[in-house]
Formats: structure tokens, C-alpha cells, sequence
């Protein structure tokens, strides 16, 4: 099932009933050109500032994605009907052959947001539990939302060359995890020009990711 961008009522229905639902209008047109440019010039100007993990270039807890997580939040509360506490943002930009493997979100992302700003080529994420198989390919500004420690998500490699997302994240107000709101505030993981992206925690579970994409692979084991 693709699943196909909606709005108001019907985002809400779709929501309750899949706990995945592709958001249209979420960012006002001159906002996400704005960003469109400030992600241009990070990738050809400002890499030092950016740090590569397992999966793409990246900034944790960025400004401009931290900003972003901050301005939607009201949509995203009125889409969910629920009360929501900011938790992390990341901007990503991924590269030919970039992919992201299987997984369910941790605890910070209990709602989650993935949010394209620029891309050229088309790239599906692909959503799955008990109840729900769907698969989604975002234009620039739209975004999709979901239950992120619910549906595993992953996307395959992706084909073109430039694709930017900001991803962020919720938390309950009152939940389980209401502890993990602002989890990153004041702590930006940016990792200076020649400095280690990674220290030895983000090492092993680097190796560790792609051992499994390995077997996932090669031996067609561990495909869940
Ligand atoms: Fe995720």
C-alpha cells in the first residue's frame, strides 16, 4: 500500500487508525526554500560542521532542525490529537548508496517526523507491524509522520545523489517517557574537521550495523 498525502480530518482518521500518515502543508512554501538553500550551502560549504555517521551526513540537534521541531509542533499535536513535548531533531543528507536499515525508534521518538526538504530522485521508507504495511516517498515539503517505536521503518539504497530530511521527534506529555523532552538540548554533537565522527560506542555500533545489513542481505536471515 503507498500511502498518499492527506490533511485535516482525514490525517487525523488515518493516523488513529495506521499510526503512519503523510502531512502535506506542513511548511509554509518561502520556509522551505529557506532551508532548501541553508542545507545546500551546509553540504558544499559546511561539512566541518557536520558530523557522518553509519548512515549519511548529519547534524544532531542542528539549529535549523532544532527550529523546525519547535514551529510544527501545534500541526503535529492537531494531527495526533495528542498533547506533545519536543525530544530531537537531526538533519540528513544522504548521498548514492546511502540506505537506512530496518528499526524502531528508541524512546525519544515515540511520535516521530520525517520531513523532506530536498531530494532528487525518488526514494521510498517503507513502514511495518502486525497491522500496517505501507511505503512512502515524500516530496520536498511534505512530511510523514508515525509512531516511531511502534513501525519498523527502513528505506533501501537510495539512487540519486542529494536527498535532505529533517527528522524529528515527540514525546508524550504525561507518557512513559515525558523524562526524554529536550533529551539533546545543550548538547550538539557536532564533530569538528579532523576530529573522530564517532568515539568507540558509535564504532562498534557502526561495525554492528553493517554486520547485520550483511546478513540481511547475503544470507536473507534476519529480515525482521
Ligand atoms: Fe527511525
Amino acid at each position: 500500500m503507498e500511502l498518499q498525502p492527506l490533511r485535516g480530518s482525514a490525517a487525523r482518521e488515518a493516523f488513529q487508525r495506521d499510526g503512519v500518515v503523510i502531512v502535506d502543508g506542513i511548511l509554509d512554501p518561502y520556509f522551505r526554500e529557506f532551508l532548501q538553500s541553508y542545507y545546500r550551502t551546509v553540504r558544499e560549504h559546511s561539512e566541518a560542521h557536520f558530523g557522518r555517521d553509519w548512515t549519511s551526513m548529519n547534524g544532531q540537534g542542528d539549529a535549523c532542525s532544532e527550529a523546525v521541531l519547535y514551529t510544527v509542533r501545534s500541526h503535529i499535536s492537531d494531527i495526533t490529537e495528542l498533547d506533545l513535548l519536543p525530544s530531537m531533531s537531526v538533519a540528513r543528507m544522504f548521498e548514492k548508496g546511502d540506505k537506512v536499515g530496518r528499526h524502531i525508534d528508541g524512546p525519544t521518538n515515540e511520535i516521530n517526523c520525517t520531513l523532506c526538504i530536498d531530494r532528487d530522485s525518488p526514494w521510498y521508507l517503507h513502514f511495518e507491524n502486525e497491522k500496517v504495511a505501507a511505503k512512502v516517498d515524500l516530496l520536498p515539503g511534505q512530511a510523514v509522520l508515525y509512531r516511531g517505536n511502534e513501525l519498523f521503518h527502513w528505506r533501501e539504497k537510495y539512487t540519486g545523489s542529494n536527498h535532505v530530511q529533517v527528522i524529528f521527534g515527540y514525546v508524550l506529555k504525561g507518557g512513559a517517557h515525558e523524562d526524554r523532552a529536550f533529551e539533546r538540548r545543550g548538547r550538539p554533537e557536532y564533530a569538528p574537521a579532523g576530529r573522530p565522527k564517532y568515539g568507540p560506542r558509535g564504532f562498534v555500533k557502526a561495525r554492528l550495523y553493517r554486520l547485520r545489513e550483511w546478513l540481511r542481505e547475503w544470507r536473507g536471515i534476519l529480515s525482521r
